[in-house]
């Protein structure tokens, strides 16, 4: 594989969609394929335990500092990944989820995108898409990190804009989250490595 300075891609997708689960298979299967060779990081957002805790404390209703506070995090995420100089970052949760979820309380898409307008956006997208139905069953005994009834009642929402934002966007690429974990592991492996191999 030919890879340029750096990529990120990015999983993302409602709760429950399978982010954390998937990203990290990729993230191994891309450690045995070309981790001798190239810097890869897994990580994820909310990133810093200082910022959850803020989050924790004002809840769901105030999607104005839910904005504000999910950026500030990215801010201080990113300071302290690019010192490693990654070449390849996993990004389990980014830009996409403070758009999906904070505009569906209500908030400009347009000012959240100039919020996040000095971050690079993501080289490659896997939308990890499922009804909520289906997510919210496989998470009820998953201890959340921010366990609030008005986030669970927003995901159908949420789940529209990602979707809108797809279509909008041919770096998203949907991935069906209702299959097996092979068949999605299978799935997004051909697309993320036919994309690595296109560079
Ligand atoms: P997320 O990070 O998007 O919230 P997780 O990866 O934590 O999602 O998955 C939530 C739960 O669903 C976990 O218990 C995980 O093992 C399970 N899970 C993930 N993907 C699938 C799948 N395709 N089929 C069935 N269960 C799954
Ligand atoms: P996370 O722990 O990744 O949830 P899960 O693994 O269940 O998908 O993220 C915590 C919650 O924070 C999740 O409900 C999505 C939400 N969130 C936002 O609302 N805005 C954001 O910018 C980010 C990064 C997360």
């Amino acid at each position: 594989m030919c890879i340029r300075d750096r990529f990120i891609i990015s999983f993302e997708g409602i709760d429950g969609s399978g982010k954390t689960t998937i990203s990290k298979i990729i993230y191994e299967k891309l450690l045995i394929e070309i981790g001798s060779n190239k810097k890869i990081i897994l990580t994820s957002e909310p990133f810093s335990q200082e910022i959850i805790k803020l989050i924790e404390e004002i809840g769901w209703k105030d999607p104005i500092s839910l904005a504000l506070l999910f950026t500030a995090d990215r801010a201080y995420h990113l300071n302290l990944l690019f010192k490693q100089n990654p070449e390849i970052i996993i990004m389990d949760r980014y830009i996409d989820s403070t758009i999906a979820y904070q505009s569906s309380l209500g908030i400009d898409e347009n000012w959240i995108r100039n919020l996040n307008k000095y971050f690079p956006e993501p080289d490659l997208t896997i939308l990890l898409d499922l009804k909520p139905e289906t997510a919210i069953a496989r998470i009820k005994n998953k201890v959340d990190k921010f366990n609030f009834d008005e986030k669970i009642s927003t995901l159908s929402k949420v789940r529209e804009k990602y979707l809108e934002l797809a279509k909008r966007n041919n770096k998203i690429r949907i991935v069906n989250a209702e299959k097996s974990i092979d068949e999605i592991v299978e799935e997004t492996w051909s697309i993320v490595y036919s994309f690595l191999n296109h560079f």
